[in-house]
Order: C-alpha cells, then sequence, then structure tokens
C-alpha cells in the first residue's frame, strides 16, 4: 500500500494555463488510492470543464460557494474532511490571498478553515514569480508551515524562459506521498525536546535569564508530534502555547530542567537540546528582594551542570541532538561541543546574525554530524528547519 491509499485530499486548481495538468494530478492521485475531492477556483473554469475532472479522476468537483447545497456549510465540510490541500497550479493571486487570510470563494475560505497542512505547487510567469510581494507571501505561508513544490525552468505560456512553470504531474503526486510518508516517519517513537531559556532566581523579585523564546524548539515539539511521535517538551518560561499532541512538563532553572530531562531519559528515543540553559546561577537566591545600598554590588555565580553533556556520557541507545549558539567561530565551536557532549548532531547558528536567532521566525543554521559531515542550510523558517531536522534524525533512528 501507498502512502497515498485512503488518505483524504482536497486539490485546488487555481486559473493559470497549467490548470489542465492538474486533471493528470487528480487523475494519479485516484490511482494512488487517495479519496479526493476537488475545488475549481472560478478561472480555473475557463481552461478546463469541472466535468473533466469529475470523469477522469471520479471526485466530486466543488465550484461556487452559492451552489446547490450538498452540505449546509460546503467550505466547513471540505475544510474539515482534508488531511492535506493541495493547490496545483497555485497562482500568484491564490497565493497572495492565502497569505493575507482572504476567503472570497469556496477555495480560499477552505484554505482558512482547514487545519490540514498546505501543499502548493505555484505556476505563474516567472517576472510575477521573482516579484518580491510574490517571494514575501511565499516566506509567510512557509513559516506557518506551508510547503511549497518549487516551480520549475522552462519554456513558459508566455513566451519567456524561466522559473515559474509547473512541475510534472508525477513531482506533484510525489511530493504528496512524500508529505504523507513524512507524516508516520516518527511513530511509535518518543521524543524529548528542551525549549526556551532558563530563569536562574537572584531573589523573590529577580532572575537572571536571556534571550531564548522557545520558538526553535516548539516548532521542532509540534513537527515532531505531527509526524506522530510521542513528544514530552521540557519547557523553560515562554509565552507559546503548548502544541497540539504534545506533553508540557514546565520548569525554571536549569536545575529544574536537568532533574526533568534526567527523569525521562531512559525511556526515549531521542533527545533535541534546544533549550537555552544558563551555565551558572546566583551562588545564593536571597530570600528577601535585596535592596540597594551605596556603591557596588557584586554577585557570585557557580556552575549549573550540563544538561547535555551528563546525557552524552549516559548515552546507551538514545540519538542526542544539540543545538550551539555562537556569535564567532562557529564550526570550531560547534564541533567541539559536538564532540565533548557525544552528540549526533548539533545544529549551529550565529546569533549575531541578522534573521537568525532569538525571537525571529527563522533561522541560518549549519548541522555538524559525528562522522565529520557538514550542511550548509539557507536562511529559512525555524518550521521548515524543525522538518529538516526531524528528516535527519527519522533517518538515524531508522538505521
Ligand atoms: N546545554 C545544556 N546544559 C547547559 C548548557 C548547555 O544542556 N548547562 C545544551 C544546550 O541546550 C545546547 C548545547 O548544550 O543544546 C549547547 O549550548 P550552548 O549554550 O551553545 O553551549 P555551552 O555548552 O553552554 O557552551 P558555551 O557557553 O561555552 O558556548
Amino acid at each position: 500500500m501507498g502512502a497515498l491509499a485512503g488518505r483524504r485530499i482536497v486539490l485546488g486548481v487555481t486559473g493559470g494555463i497549467a490548470a489542465y495538468k492538474a486533471v493528470e494530478v487528480a487523475s494519479r492521485l485516484k490511482k494512488a488510492g487517495a479519496e479526493l475531492r476537488v475545488i475549481m477556483t472560478r478561472g480555473a473554469q475557463s481552461f478546463v470543464a469541472p466535468l473533466t475532472f469529475r470523469e477522469v479522476a471520479d471526485a466530486p468537483v466543488a465550484t461556487t460557494m452559492w451552489g446547490e447545497p450538498q452540505h449546509h456549510v460546503a467550505h466547513i465540510a471540505l475544510a474539515e474532511f482534508a488531511e492535506l490541500v493541495l493547490i496545483a497550479p497555485a497562482t500568484a493571486n491564490l497565493i497572495a490571498k492565502a497569505a493575507a487570510g482572504i476567503a472570497d470563494d469556496m477555495l480560499t475560505t477552505t484554505v482558512l478553515a482547514t487545519r490540514a497542512p498546505l501543499l502548493l505547487a505555484p505556476a505563474m510567469n516567472t517576472v510575477m514569480w521573482e516579484s518580491p510581494v510574490t517571494q514575501e507571501n511565499i516566506h509567510r505561508l512557509t513559516a506557518r508551515g506551508a510547503q511549497i513544490i518549487p516551480p520549475a525552468e522552462g519554456f513558459l505560456a508566455c513566451g519567456a524562459v524561466g522559473a515559474g512553470r509547473l512541475p510534472e504531474p508525477a513531482e506533484i503526486v510525489r511530493a504528496a506521498e512524500a508529505h504523507f510518508a513524512r507524516t508516520q516517519s516518527l511513530t511509535g517513537r518518543r521524543i524529548l525536546v528542551t525549549a526556551a531559556g532558563t530563569e536562574e532566581p537572584l531573589d523573590p523579585v529577580r532572575y537572571l535569564g536571556n534571550r531564548s523564546t522557545g520558538r526553535m524548539g516548539y516548532e521542532v515539539a509540534a513537527e515532531a508530534a505531527r509526524r506522530g511521535a510521542e513528544v514530552i517538551l521540557v519547557s523553560g518560561p515562554t509565552p507559546l502555547a503548548t502544541p497540539a499532541g504534545v506533553q508540557r512538563v514546565d520548569v525554571r532553572s536549569a536545575r529544574e530542567m536537568y532533574a526533568a530531562v534526567l527523569a525521562a531519559y531512559d525511556g526515549v528515543d531521542a533527545v533535541i537540546k534546544a533549550a537555552a540553559v544558563a551555565d551558572y546561577r546566583p551562588a545564593e537566591t536571597a530570600e528577601h528582594k535585596i535592596k540597594k545600598s551605596d556603591g557596588e554590588l557584586t554577585l557570585t555565580l557557580t556552575r549549573n551542570p550540563d544538561i547535555l553533556y551528563e546525557l552524552g556520557q549516559k548515552k546507551r541507545h538514545q540519538i542526542l541532538v544539540g543545538f550551539a549558539a555562537e556569535t564567532q567561530n562557529v564550526a570550531d565551536y560547534a564541533r567541539g561541543k559536538l564532540t565533548k557532549k557525544n552528540l549526533d548532531f548539533i545544529v549551529a547558528n550565529n546569533v549575531a546574525e541578522e534573521n537568525a536567532g532569538f525571537g525571529v521566525a527563522t533561522n541560518h543554521v549549519q548541522i555538524f554530524y559525528a562522522d565529520g559531515r557538514a550542511e550548509e542550510h539557507p536562511l529559512m523558517a525555524k518550521a521548515a528547519l524543525a522538518g529538516i531536522i526531524l528528516d535527519r534524525l527519522a533517518g538515524m533512528l531508522r538505521k
């Protein structure tokens, strides 16, 4: 049985010249066993008749919000039906509307109303594809977890040559297959993720902290749960909401994190340590608020346990993934930590760089592996990076 068998897919077709290729996409999805519904925009219907989809793929086709109601709110029914919303071709207009949350027809309303992941195959003229506003919209969508099948290069209908062609139907179907294969890739695995910074109390009102918001770790936890893992998220203080299906354990200080992580360690298959753990804490925590006085105040700090180092020492079957936040000599420092802490791989970023590191939705990283390999990744949404980290982890767990 293929990855698409029995999967509930809504195929959105928008009004580009490539709409005719969507017929073959629909037919292939159907042959692969998917349960298919098609939504066509008005533009799409100028290129291909709804009947074509109905006949070729034997799928119900929705063309308007205002037709004969098969369901009292048809767009909600489709939104809930979908395990995946695949839009091929996706025009610049559809991409802009989806990015902005506009819901003015059946397809855009379904996109807004669904919790299902979005897989988009953009197709348009090269200038429209490369235009900053389209790229910005794509970026906004991927930052929210949408996946993009990059347009191919070649001869376009308008006579130009460049990027913007709809990829071949077989490739689009492969991307949908890969999506569903990924959603099962961590089924049956238990994964421990740590996230956010720790707070080291100085007195009842003050603490030493750091600028980590927990975003990277939360994206990893959310994506691991979507891929079927049982996820324990040990989190420092953060306003972020607990991702669906994740068991969250709240801690404040490094020592509390240490205790929570070690308690769970034996039963997990992997640990991803995205938390920014304080290396030092105030040697004493004052029982009452420290009052100011003339002159200087000196704080004495004492070392916290290195949680990941301890895990590396106690490692048996577990895969260990660390993060390294650096402001210089990224590769050297990251490789040093990889070896010292006995990790399987380490995700390193330069937090001094714009759009990478603390509090932003994107990251720019290199990954170093225990066997000496290294990968450089382009600037991308933390959600997308979470996917890459989990792809690598799933590969190692399979071995
Ligand atoms: N880490 C940890 N316990 C600590 C400090 C760090 O588990 N007390 C983990 C982090 O969660 C991260 C990795 O170790 O996955 C590297 O953290 P980082 O702060 O970059 O490095 P340090 O080991 O603290 O080294 P340094 O402060 O010298 O850069």
